[in-house]
């Protein structure tokens, strides 16, 4: 029989990796804690309309992403292409908005695109992912930035670059697009397949191309602001307002375009140079319109995810986690006596695991060794008969056998 492997685009962690990331979503808990943002959990697998709602059914997630299935009852159901639609519909579905005028709410976990697999682009990737619901302020768009900026710099990112632009709303935009469809239609000949199919089907999306002969195009084609409401400009404006006096170095552009089409005004990503093609970090905007799109009342929204895969390539080294002791029985009658001494160790907040079967000494200290604990504690025929155990220091050397009740001082002080 052969063996059974992992399916492509997706990935095991262990402990290094797993830690990285549980380091991430800890700073995120405490910052955006900090903001008054609450955790909420959605389920990973969603009926398939959810998203074709939300996300469009125009947009390259909807089309060729999702993980879709029929179910049993013969429903089609999708695993979670990012989280922001589950957090509106369960936003909706519970009625929060009659609890509290604004939900802050934060949410971290597996997200399922098919995409091709390559540096920094996984079929399950992880997002930390942050929504302000209900506050239509341009102060909401500003602190969830900022937020974002903080907690990039406690999981210490630095050489990123922030990234902003104004979509627009249903006021002024539908002009823009009109406008855009009818420049792309004239310049056709000159636009790559991509860009023609979705000058029909999603036309803002063309904005986004990154192929040189496309952007030089465009480079000639009508502007957002030029098209953009008195509203959405002063709110744009207040937006880069308060980043300046936060301190928050960006930089507009005109072509910044969200894969998904929920966003209106304010779009932003954080970039980074450093992880190759796939060099967004984080993504998000405002999405005034989903609420109600969902049959929810006309409430608005703002938010932002992270892409831990991408966030954990750039971050500098964590420290593992040190265990304090490895306990070595070395005599078989003495199993029980041990057992006994690690969970009294334990119980009182210490770490450390013990060996189950006695082998020989040298295998023993081998893998007290490779457990990189700070002290080796030996437990042996004559500890025991002098109710004793020897501490071996792991890292600065020397040993000594000390009474069995003080071990617990000696390894808690050199500790602290
Ligand atoms: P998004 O831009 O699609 O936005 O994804 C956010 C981040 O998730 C990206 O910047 C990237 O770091 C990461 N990401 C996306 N796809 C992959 C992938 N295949 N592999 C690895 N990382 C990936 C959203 O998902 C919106 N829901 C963000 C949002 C929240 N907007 C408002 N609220």
């Amino acid at each position: 029989m052969s063996r059974i492997s992992r399916i492509k685009g997706f990935a095991d962690m262990f402990p290094e990796e797993s830690e990285r990331y549980t380091f991430m979503e800890a700073q995120a808990r405490r910052i955006f804690g900090v903001c008054g943002f609450r955790e909420w959990r959605t389920p990973l697998l969603e009926l398939t309309e959810l998203f074709r709602r939300t996300i469009g059914d125009e947009t390259d997630v909807v089309q060729k992403e999702m993980y879709t299935f029929v179910d049993a009852k013969g429903r089609s159901l999708s695993l979670r292409p990012e989280a922001t639609a589950g957090i509106v519909r369960a936003y909706v579905q519970e009625s929060c908005y009659e609890r509290e005028r604004v939900s802050r709410v934060f949410t971290c976990g597996p997200m399922f695109r098919h995409e091709r697999p390559q540096k920094g682009r996984m079929r399950q990737f992880h997002q930390i992912n942050c929504e302000c619901l209900g506050d239509p302020s341009p102060m909401a768009d500003a602190e969830m930035i900022l937020m974002l900026l903080e907690f990039l710099k406690a999981i210490g990112i630095g050489k990123t670059v922030l990234k902003l632009n104004s979509l627009g709303c249903v006021a002024c935009r539908p002009a823009y697009v009109e406008r855009l469809g009818e420049f792309l239609a004239k310049v056709s000949g000159d636009l790559c397949p991509d860009c023609k199919r979705r000058a029909a089907a999603n036309t803002m999306r063309v904005l986004d191309c990154k192929r040189p002969e496309c952007r030089a195009v465009l480079e000639r084609g009508p502007k957002m602001s030029d098209f953009q409401c008195a509203d959405c400009r002063d709110h744009f404006g207040r937006v880069t307002r308060l980043l300046d006096a936060g301190g928050a170095a960006y930089e507009t552009d005109p072509c910044l375009v969200r894969g998904l089409d929920y966003y209106c005004r304010t779009a932003f990503e954080v970039l980074s140079a450093d992880i190759g093609a796939q060099s967004a970090v984080a993504g998000g905007g405002r999405y005034d319109g989903l609420v109600w799109s969902l049959n929810g009342p006309d409430i608005p929204g703002v938010g932002f995810a992270c892409g831990l895969e991408r966030l954990a390539m750039l971050m500098p080294p964590t420290a593992s986690a040190v265990p304090d002791f490895h306990l070595l029985v070395l005599d078989e009658g003495l199993l029980e006596d041990g057992f006994a001494l690690m969970q009294d160790l334990r119980g009182r907040g210490l770490s450390g695991v013990m060996n189950h079967e006695v082998s020989g000494f040298k295998g023993l200290m081998r893998q007290a060794d490779r457990s990189g604990a700070w002290f080796c504690l030996l437990l042996g025929p004559d500890e025991a008969a002098a109710g004793a155990v020897t501490v071996k220091d792991m890292r600065e050397g020397g040993q000594r056998t000390v009474p069995r009740e003080n071990v617990y001082d000696i390894l808690a002080g050199d500790k602290s």
